[in-house]
């Protein structure tokens, strides 16, 4: 297991910065490498050039050489938002750091720090062993702990932003190892400042996690509350709520390892009242939430399903027979295929509903 190591913090500007002491570990590029069991949506890609990073000394390596750092960079987590072109002309970096502990805690809060290359849904299963609750109902998302900011990952009611308290990254441009705290980051809805300004800049490290001692289930969605109510459960535990949502998820979300995917591939989208009323005149079971700043946020699995595309496919990618908001390789397909059919979709609910549809995951 390797250690993050911290030394020497102190405080630059409203970041904390921490240096390393003179780490030399070999960095080993390699050429033309698959990256087929690298993306859960099982494409056939290959890396032009690819290094696994174990260590963060190996960034502050790579940054030195001026042949590789001038390379286009493809941060490479779990793989399990992205879509690959059949060749990647970058340098692919995956990450695999790995660790986790419950650091320190306070009156409030216990937190917990996990190295970016950690599997999420281990690390949640980890917490909930050290009798800790707060991420039960963010069970079974695929993907590594490190990219959980990056998209904001989100289900049944939750959002892993509630429960950052801060992260480490190591920055492209500075070469330095930067401390983000939770505003620094700039979450919303799939969201973060990692999608934009620091898109290829930052490789996070670790993250640290808050997890309030007082814990309360939330079991406002969907069907989590039904479901423990059919197993007779009246005062259910954090993993009992686990338990719950890993039984919902798999009853409708396609299992990565069985069906190439990328979870839900577009955002729900959100929009103005007056839109929304406009839908609900045409089509009044149009699915829709209200948000807190008074917008509405509409099923995009509804409208996909109402243009009739759930089970449906182009070339060899397809629509997710039980959830219209999941495409999914149907076997050999690539990047293209999966992109074609998303513009298909992206077209069909537009000229139906006038309503755009944003895509989730990342494009390379
Ligand atoms: N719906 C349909 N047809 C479909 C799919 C959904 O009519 O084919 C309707 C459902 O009947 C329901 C509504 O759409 O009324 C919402 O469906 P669901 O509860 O399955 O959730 P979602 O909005 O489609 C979001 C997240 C999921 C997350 C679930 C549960 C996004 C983009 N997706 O999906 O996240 O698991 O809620 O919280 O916000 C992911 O990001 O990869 C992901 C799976």
């Amino acid at each position: 297991m390797n250690m993050i190591v911290k030394q020497c913090w102190s405080l630059c500007s409203a970041i904390r910065v921490y240096n390393f002491g003179n780490m030399n570990m070999p960095l080993s590029v390699q050429k033309n490498i698959s990256l087929q069991s690298l993306n859960s949506f099982g494409i056939a890609a290959q890396a032009q050039f690819f290094v696994r990073i174990d260590n963060a000394a190996q960034l502050f390596q790579l940054r030195d050489d001026a042949a590789l750092v001038a390379l286009p960079r493809l941060i490479l987590g779990g793989g399990s938002n992205l879509v690959l072109s059949d060749t990647v002309n970058a340098l692919v970096l995956h990450i695999g750091l790995t660790g986790k502990q419950i650091d320190s805690e306070d009156d409030h809060y216990v937190y917990v720090s996990a190295a970016a290359g950690e599997k999420w849904h281990d690390f949640v299963v980890w917490t909930l062993r050290q009798g800790l609750g707060g991420f039960e109902n963010l069970s079974l998302i695929p993907g590594t702990a490190g990219a959980a900011p990056i998209q904001n990952i989100g289900a049944y009611g939750v959002e892993i932003q509630e429960y950052i308290h801060h992260l480490t990254a190591f920055d492209f441009l500075t070469g330095e190892i930067v401390s983000l705290s939770k505003s620094d980051c700039q979450f919303a809805y799939r969201d973060s400042i990692f999608k934009h300004a620091y898109k290829d800049r930052m490789v996070i490290l670790e993250v640290v996690f808050a997890l309030p001692k007082v814990w309360k289930a939330r079991l406002n969605y969907g069907d989590v509350a039904h479901l423990l109510a059919d197993r007779g459960i009246t005062q259910p535990s954090p993993t009992d709520v686990s338990d719950a949502i890993i039984k919902i998820r798999q009853s409708k979300l396609p299992d990565p390892a069985v069906i190439g995917n990328a979870g839900s591939f577009f955002k729900n989208p959100v929009v103005t009242k007056e839109l929304r009323d406009r839908l609900l005149a045409s089509y009044p079971d149009a699915v829709n939430y209200v948000q807190t700043d008074g917008l509405y946020k509409l099923a995009a699995g509804w409208l996909i399903e109402q243009c009739g595309w759930k089970g449906q496919s182009l070339g060899r990618a397809g629509v997710y027979s039980k959830q219209a908001l999941v495409l999914v390789n149907l076997g050999g397909a690539t990047g293209a295929d999966v992109r074609n059919l998303a513009q298909r979709i992206q077209g069909d609910v537009l000229q139906k509903f006038n309503v755009i549809l944003e895509v989730e995951p990342v494009f390379f």
